[in-house]
């Protein structure tokens, strides 16, 4: 991973260096970690610029924790939908501390912490949001638990409650159960009271168990098959987040009245070509299922759906994520942090993340708040 400092503070002496640090405890430097173009996770790069001043209507958040989504593995190969040119600075999701607040934002704010959805931007000590998107989070829960359950608690339980419309009593098959998302939709699914399938590597079946799931295996060559024998009759509704062909079989688990939930294309990660390509060839099949006289439903959902009725969009995810953190701060929710590591190695985060040999969400804290002793055994988490 480079370091690199912005010209304004590039040292270029021993002098400069105590000039420039000296700087830095004055004017304070933020650290942000910078995607430049599509790069192994080495490639990521730690810069060190001004801290950012907020603007009207803006905070100024100093971050205690934020994450590694599926999604930041998908822009480091450029092929998450819509992600910005490069180079940018990734980081779906933050929480943090107001430090300062900009013109018109009450001053009472700082101090306070929060959660915010960035969908890029997130990965810096220093992150400025609209104060209008900020998520008070309760005291009682962990900075670290929150950030795992900000972007995959929302989209959870958005897709549970406002797509699927799920109901005690109904049975659901959720891909890819012990994800992020996948893990929050069936604690969410089974506090709802809803039956849960879910599909997983061998290796996280037991987990899966202990939250009341039924798992199977996705390597299963017979895996449609095994699903339909759990459930002979079709069940209430589907989340896929893989996409490829296998959502054909996911259309087919749906009884009468029934909705796929698709929102991903997981399974063309690692595929070369368009990010966009997979998504538009989901969206035909999803419309045609929908077109056609078959009494079942199939949905993509889109967390950022609705964002140009701001007031509303905001007002539904506060509602939602509030949901969330309430059942966080319960301890009805279990929060699954898989290792807590500095934003500089935000590269070994990433690393980890991918290995897919940690259970859990890979967060990423202040530089300096965690032991190097405790990076390493994160890295060496044993999973079940
Ligand atoms: N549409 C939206 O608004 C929205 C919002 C948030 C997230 N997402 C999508 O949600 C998905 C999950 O994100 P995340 O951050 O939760 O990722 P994550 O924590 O990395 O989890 C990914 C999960 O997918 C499983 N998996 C991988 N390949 C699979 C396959 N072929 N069949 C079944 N499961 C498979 C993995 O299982 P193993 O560990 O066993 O390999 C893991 O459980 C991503 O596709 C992301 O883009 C969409």
């Amino acid at each position: 991973m480079r370091e690199t400092h912005t010209a304004e503070h590039r040292p270029t002496s021993a002098t400069a260096t105590a000039a420039a640090a000296a700087a830095a405890a004055a004017a304070s430097i933020a650290t942000e970690i910078v995607l430049p173009g599509i790069v192994k996770p080495d490639g990521l790069e730690v810069r060190h610029v001004p801290t950012p001043a907020p603007g009207p209507g803006e905070v100024l958040l100093a971050m205690e924790a934020t994450g590694v989504s599926f999604a930041e593995q998908q822009m480091r190969r450029g092929k998450y939908y819509d992600q910005p040119p490069f180079p940018f600075v990734p980081g779906y999701d933050l929480v943090g501390r107001v430090a300062t607040t900009g013109p018109g934002v009450d001053p009472a704010l700082a101090g306070r912490r929060f959660a915010a959805l960035t969908k890029t931007g997130g990965w810096a000590s220093h992150v400025v949001v609209e104060a209008a998107d900020l998520v008070e989070v309760p005291d009682s829960v962990t900075s670290a638990d929150a950030e795992t359950l900000v972007v995959n608690g929302i989209t959870a339980w958005q897709m549970l409650h406002r797509t699927a419309g799920v109901e005690a009593g109904d049975t659901v098959v959720v891909l890819g159960a012990n994800g992020g998302v996948g893990s929050a939709l069936v604690q969410l699914a089974r506090i709802a009271g809803v039956r849960v399938i879910g599909t997983a590597s061998r290796r996280h079946h037991d987990k899966l168990r202990e939250l009341g799931v039924t798992p199977v295996d996705y390597r299963d060559p017979d895996l449609h098959g095994r699903l339909r024998g759990l459930a002979p009759g079709g069940v209430r509704a589907v989340f896929d987040h893989v996409g490829g062909e296998g959502v054909v079989d996911s259309f087919r688990l749906l009884a009468p009245g029934g909705t796929l939930v698709s929102y991903g294309t997981a399974s063309t990660r690692d595929t070369p070509g368009s990010s966009k390509a997979p998504v538009l060839k989901l969206f035909a099949r999803l419309a045609l299922w929908n077109a056609l006289p078959n009494s079942r439903h199939a949905h993509f959902f889109n967390i950022w759906a609705g964002r140009r009725r701001a007031d509303a969009f905001r007002e539904r995810l506060r509602a939602d994520l509030g949901q969330v953190f309430a059942l966080l701060a319960d301890g009805r929710l279990r929060p699954q942090v898989a290792a807590r590591v500095p934003l500089s190695r935000a590269a070994d985060a990433m690393r980890l993340a991918e290995s897919g040999t940690v259970a859990g969400k890979v967060v990423l804290v202040p530089d300096g708040e965690v032991r190097e002793s405790e990076v390493r055994d994160g890295a060496r988490t044993p999973t079940t």
